[in-house]
């Protein structure tokens, strides 16, 4: 899925507020453009106001981006920039990211977490369960260990 230059300039603006630096989870523009040239990279916005579909003056509140492979989507990136969240808007924008999949005829989809991260409600809010643990997997600058947890969520149960 091509994205529009103003896309990613919307996607990378979230990335740099969303995610701690101190996990190496954000993707740099080069990275995100290389993976949505691959036909099975998508993604989705949503706006300030809760809006799929931004205009161009709108504020973006977040974003996804998922590869599928097979019948399988794996959740690459969620965010939602600091100052919109705990208004609901992570829970729209998984409800259509996951939605979107189903449409898409996927029947799984796959997200990797750093074990603790308060995204585990949310998703958990929408059905996934912990599938795996990598233990130790993430490493950050003060020497900690942190599992990653593997999560997912069947549409065949
Ligand atoms: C995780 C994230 C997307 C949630 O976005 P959000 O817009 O705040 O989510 P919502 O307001 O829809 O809240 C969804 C649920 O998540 C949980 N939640 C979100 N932030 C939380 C926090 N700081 N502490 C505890 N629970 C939290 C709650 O269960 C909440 O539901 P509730 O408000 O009905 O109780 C956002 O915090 C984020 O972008 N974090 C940084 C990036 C990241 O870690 N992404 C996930 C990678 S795996």
């Amino acid at each position: 899925m091509i994205a529009p230059p103003d896309d990613i300039d919307r996607i990378m603006s979230v990335m740099e507020q969303a995610f701690s630096p101190e996990y190496g989870e954000a993707w740099n523009r080069r990275q995100v453009s290389d993976a949505l040239v691959v036909g099975s990279c998508r993604y989705g916005l949503i706006g300030a106001d809760g809006a799929e579909q931004l205009s161009e003056e709108a504020d973006t509140a977040g974003f996804f981006m998922s590869r599928g492979i097979l019948d399988e989507e794996e959740l690459l990136l969620f965010a939602i920039a600091p100052q919109y969240r705990r208004r609901g808007l992570g829970h729209i924008l998984l409800s259509r990211f996951i939605v979107s999949a189903k449409n898409n005829g996927m029947s799984r989809i796959f997200l990797e977490m750093r074990r603790g991260n308060p995204a585990a409600f949310l998703y958990a809010a929408h059905g996934f369960h912990e599938i795996g643990v990598r233990p130790s997997y993430y490493r950050t600058p003060d020497g900690n260990r942190i599992d990653a947890i593997s999560q997912e969520l069947s549409f065949q149960d």
